[in-house]
Parts: C-alpha cells; sequence; structure tokens
C-alpha cells in the first residue's frame, strides 16, 4: 500500500516529521502533495518535469534515467539526463522554500526501484514508445498512478493490454496528449461536434516530415558511451549494435522502438480528429495506403512520408498526409470547415470563432493545464482529460495507417474486436515480441 492508497482507505493524512509554519508553506502541506517520480528525463522528460515543479500540488522526489548525463537529444545544446534532472529539481526546491522535510531528489536507472518505493504517488513515463507498456503495466501493479506520454503504445495489441491492467489496479491515467487541455483545440472539436460545420465528412490531418536525416546505408557501430546504460535503453526490443542515431530523440525514426512521425505528431493531430469526430472510443472500419513512403535500407527505418486514407462507419473519410505542418487537423463538413494547428487555425465561414455554445451544445471538458488536471484526477480519484483508453484508440488510428501503408491494400478493422477481417499478415503486425526478460 502506498502513502497515496493509505490517505484513501483511512481518509487520514500521515503526519510528517517536522512541521514548519504555514507562513512559509505554499497553499499545500507536504503531506497533501502528489509525490511525483520522472521516468525518462530527456527532451520531453525535462518539459514534463519542469511543468510539474511549477505545480504546488506536486511534489517531484525522485528522478529516474539510463542516461547519466550527455549531449545528443533533440537541439544540440540540450544536456540531459538524471543528473542534470536532479540538480534542476534541488535548485528549483532551494528557491522556494517550500517543504523543510524534502531531503533532495534521488536518482535511479532502474525504473523498478521507483516502483518498489511506498513512499511515491505517481510516476511521469517519458521515455520511448517500445518501453512504454512494459513500464506502465509494471507502475499500475505497484499502484502507482500514471502519467504517461504519448504515442501510448508501440503496438495496437500493447493498449489492450494497459487499459486492462489500469483499470483492473484502479490506477489514474494520462496520456501526453496535451491538446486536450487545449482551450482553442477543444473549442475546435466542441464546434465540430455540435454541428456549427454542417455535417462532418472530411478529416485531413497532417504530421510533421521527419527531422533528423539518417547516418549514411553503411553505418558502423559507435562505442556506448560511459554513463549509458544501452542494453536498458534497449530493454523489450531486439537486441540491435549501438549507434548514436538509433537512441536519444532519434528512436522515433526507428520501427523497433516507434512508428515514425504517423505516430509521433499523429498522436496529437489524430487525437484531435478522432475527439472533433466522436470517435474516441473507437476507430476507422476501413484504412488503406494512399502514397506513404518507406526507406528502403540504412537505420531510420520508419514511414518518411505519411499518406493514409480512413473510413469511419458513418461515412467519414480521414486522410492524414506529412506535413508541411507538423501538426494540424482540418474539419470540413456540409456548411464550411475549420482548420487548426501548430501553426494557426481558420474557418468557414470566419465567424465561427464567435461562436457562443449554448445550453444544449455538448462540451467537451475544462482542463486547460494538462499535468495540473492529472494532479487533479488524482486527488479526486476521477478519469483526466485524456484516460487511457483515448490514448489507446489514437495510438491505434496511427498504428493503423503505418500497417496499411505497409501492406499497400485496403484493409478492413473491426474496431470493437481489433483485428483485420481481410487480412492474416495485418494481423501479425498487431504486436511485436519482447527481448527477454522483459513482458507485459
Ligand atoms: N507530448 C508531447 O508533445 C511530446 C513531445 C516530445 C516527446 N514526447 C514523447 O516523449 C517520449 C520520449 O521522447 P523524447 O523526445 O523525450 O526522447 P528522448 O530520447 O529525448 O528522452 C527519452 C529518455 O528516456 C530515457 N530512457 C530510455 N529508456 C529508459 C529506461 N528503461 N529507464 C529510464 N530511462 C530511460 C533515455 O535515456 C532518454 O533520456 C516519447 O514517447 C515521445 O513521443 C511527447
Amino acid at each position: 500500500m502506498n502513502r497515496r492508497q493509505f490517505v484513501k482507505i483511512t481518509g487520514t493524512a500521515i503526519t510528517l516529521p517536522i512541521i514548519v509554519p504555514s507562513t512559509v508553506l505554499s497553499q499545500f502541506p507536504p503531506s497533501e502533495r502528489i509525490t511525483l517520480a520522472l521516468i525518462g528525463v530527456g527532451n520531453q522528460g525535462t518539459n514534463n518535469l519542469k511543468g510539474f515543479l511549477q505545480l504546488n500540488e506536486a511534489q517531484v522526489v525522485a528522478v529516474c534515467d539510463v542516461n547519466r548525463a550527455s549531449y545528443g537529444y533533440k537541439t544540440a545544446s540540450q544536456f540531459l539526463g538524471r543528473e542534470p534532472a536532479c540538480q534542476l529539481v534541488n535548485e528549483h526546491y532551494a528557491t522556494q522554500n517550500r517543504n523543510s522535510t524534502f531531503a533532495g531528489c534521488e536518482m535511479a536507472t532502474d525504473f523498478r526501484e521507483i516502483l518498489e518505493r511506498p513512499d511515491i504517488d505517481a510516476v511521469v513515463i517519458t521515455v520511448p514508445d517500445h518501453w512504454h507498456a512494459v513500464m506502465a503495466i509494471a507502475a499500475a501493479r505497484a499502484g502507482k498512478d500514471i502519467y504517461c506520454e504519448k504515442p501510448m503504445t508501440l503496438t495496437i495489441a500493447e493498449g489492450r493490454h494497459m487499459i486492462h491492467a489500469v483499470r483492473r489496479h484502479g490506477i489514474i491515467f494520462q496520456t501526453g496528449s496535451h491538446e486536450r487541455s487545449n482551450i482553442k483545440s477543444r473549442f475546435v472539436c466542441e464546434l465540430v461536434r455540435n454541428g456549427y460545420i454542417g455535417q462532418l465528412k472530411r478529416i485531413v490531418t497532417t504530421v510533421g516530415p521527419n527531422n533528423k536525416t539518417a547516418p549514411e546505408s553503411y553505418w558502423t557501430p559507435d562505442p556506448i558511451p560511459e554513463g549509458f546504460d544501452y542494453d536498458t535503453w534497449l530493454g523489450p526490443a531486439p537486441y540491435a549494435p549501438y549507434h548514436k542515431d538509433r537512441c536519444l530523440y532519434n528512436f522515433r525514426f526507428g520501427e523497433d522502438y516507434s512508428g515514425g512521425q504517423t505516430t509521433n505528431y499523429g498522436a496529437h493531430s489524430n487525437d484531435l480528429a478522432q475527439w472533433g469526430n466522436n470517435t474516441e472510443y473507437t476507430g476507422p472500419v476501413e484504412v488503406e495506403n494512399i502514397g506513404g513512403i518507406w526507406p528502403q535500407d540504412g537505420l531510420f527505418t520508419t514511414a518518411t512520408y505519411v499518406h493514409f486514407r480512413a473510413r469511419y462507419v458513418k461515412g467519414v473519410e480521414l486522410i492524414c498526409q506529412t506535413g508541411p505542418e507538423n501538426m494540424q487537423v482540418r474539419f470540413e463538413g456540409t456548411e464550411g470547415f475549420i482548420r487548426h494547428g501548430y501553426r494557426g487555425s481558420s474557418c468557414y465561414p470566419e465567424n465561427l470563432w464567435n461562436v457562443t455554445l449554448g445550453p444544449n451544445d455538448i462540451r467537451l471538458g475544462t482542463s486547460t493545464n494538462h499535468y495540473l488536471d492529472f494532479l487533479n484526477a488524482v486527488k479526486t480519484r476521477t478519469d483526466p482529460a485524456a484516460p487511457i483508453e483515448i490514448g489507446h484508440y489514437s495510438a491505434t488510428l496511427c498504428h493503423l495507417g503505418n500497417i496499411a501503408m505497409k501492406r499497400r491494400r485496403k484493409l478492413l478493422w473491426d474496431p470493437a474486436k481489433e483485428y483485420f477481417t481481410n487480412d492474416e499478415m495485418a494481423n501479425r503486425m498487431l504486436s511485436k515480441p519482447y527481448r527477454a526478460p522483459w513482458h507485459l
């Protein structure tokens, strides 16, 4: 039983050893703060860490990463890993004087040490996609609430197992599809759901072009850097020789670790498509390749150009394609359209932005801060803005696109039973084997 479960069951907060005067405490006394550990503190893990550090409702007590500290992340200036993350936490709290019982942030290289700690309420999982399912299921079994980055899964089959574990253990789970906490994104989906562009006919989503270049096809292995536990980084993925472009940030472009930009940005743009289309708890019934392009050889093995079509049971068509926008969704209805993405929004009729939703209109939530929304959900034991099922179905749509682009034929999908009814080869792409000793 962890501290939060104890509090939940007994209704009694555990008394902490030192009580500091309320004048030096923020709004939330230590005993009520949700204790967090961040697993994976690279590019996005550091963003998540900074986001949670801003919130008085949380207390970051530990960080875990298989990398001690290095460059080699998304941008040349990022020097990241468990040591810089730990330093960031300690420096941040040192300026706050918020909790005199805080003994300093702790570091770990093995996430299982984090899961064994009864003083940790929740974990923030920001590791490459091939680790999400194994780690999240282990965390659920350990009774930890989970903020897990998008895309939630590496394969469709993983999502079903994750849902089962999270619901069985009564865990609060937030997927990192943070557009769910973006007011404008929500308003766009509310306009569509409430018929302000007429009947929805077509959705066009974009995913960013590949933003990194693969090493030459005759690449040779690099020496494993000191302080980097490469074998654990690979974890459940097949063994492969180390190369710097396989790992930090660039894992996105390796099929053993990710679904490429289809799942990377698609976990945002296709998630909005699902939200506006009211299909967030299901999926399309058909999916086919239009013009997806895959590399012939080399270290990067995900699509270099994404282009697929999906069709939903009510006839709505979705087209997903590579850029130029990194993330955009365009909803087209019988009476107008709305385009919305990272580079702005437009609509027809132009006065749609002035619409005030009526009392009978569907509303799609209230969250404005994805991290705070998660912490509130942990406290109230209610689903957050992007619960596990939503993460699963959005990731599934992206995986379906990848499978269809590879199979190069129209695939018929049963979204309830989660299998293809016309292609056994495609069904074999619903899961991947795990390297021992890792399993779900
Ligand atoms: N919500 C968003 O908008 C958003 C943005 C960027 C990335 N992401 C997601 O965040 C995840 C990580 O992406 P990134 O860009 O931060 O990658 P990254 O390579 O920069 O960071 C991943 C970190 O995880 C660590 N790691 C790997 N295996 C580990 C393990 N077993 N235990 C502990 N640490 C481990 C790595 O050493 C690395 O520091 C991906 O799923 C990605 O899709 C989400």
